[in-house]
């Protein structure tokens, strides 16, 4: 998999995922299921959309003692799903038994991604309810070795920190990045943005991308737009 632009179907149920998905009559975007979707729609989402065609990133953000995660990411994995994640809190020997338990019998697997800190989380949330006395782009990097260590294929972070991961972790280690929004689009509630292209030129990966192509007016034509800056 190269370049590639993520469509957040941050939906409350797979009639309005499918409803939303029908508009693109000349492509398949790549995309995302988050918990809410999973959660109310449960895993026949994930065949579904595969079965239309697209690809799935499952961005479930697994976290629990290793052999459960084991247990869980085979059962992802059974679904299809192109990629999945997990938080990179839960150690490098949980990330190792998801790795595991993600490999199917034909030797195949998904990416699996980790979730460095989240972008909610900020110093004072890191030291006061965490207990994490080290500066947070410090402890982002950690995070990131760590899932390199425990052989994942990236994380998940801001476009502002592709560049740093890929020169601590190589380029070959996925920087998929959210918090993308156009020059002249509204940031809603994400603070720390870049456009599309900027993020291109950052080195990210793929781009997630919610709001901007979900709530437009015209929805290919904003998912065509990010197409046309990130990947060219
Ligand atoms: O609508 P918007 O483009 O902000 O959506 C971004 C998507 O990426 C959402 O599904 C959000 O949950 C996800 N995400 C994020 N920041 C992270 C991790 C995931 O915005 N650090």
């Amino acid at each position: 998999m190269g370049k590639d632009v993520i469509v957040a179907c941050d939906f409350a149920g797979a009639e309005q995922t499918f409803a939303f998905l029908d508009r693109f009559t000349g492509s398949k975007p790549f995309v995302k299921i988050g918990m809410e979707l999973f959660y109310a729609a449960g895993p026949d989402i994930v065949r579904e959309i595969k079965a239309r065609g697209h690809k799935v990133f499952l961005d479930l953000k697994l976290h629990d003692i290793p052999n459960t995660v084991k247990k869980a990411m085979a059962v992802l994995s059974g679904l299809g799903a192109d990629i999945v994640n997990v938080h990179a809190g839960g150690t490098c020997a949980m990330m190792s038994a998801a790795l595991e338990g993600l490999t199917r019998p034909d030797g195949t697997r998904p990416l699996l991604i980790a979730v460095t800190q989240l972008t909610s989380t900020d110093q004072q949330a890191m030291e006061q309810d965490l207990l994490i006395n080290q500066p947070i782009d410090r402890v982002v990097m950690h995070y990131a070795l760590n899932a390199r260590k425990a052989g994942l294929d990236g994380v998940v972070c801001s476009p502002l920190e592709a560049e740093k991961v890929h020169e601590a972790c190589g380029r070959s280690f996925l920087t998929v990045t959210p918090g993308i929004r156009f020059q002249d689009s509204d940031k809603g509630d994400q603070k720390r943005v870049m456009t599309p292209a900027a993020a291109k030129a950052a080195g990210s990966d793929y781009i997630v991308v919610g709001r901007p192509i979900t709530a437009s007016d015209d929805p290919v034509a904003a998912y065509e737009r990010c197409c046309a800056e990130f990947i060219g």
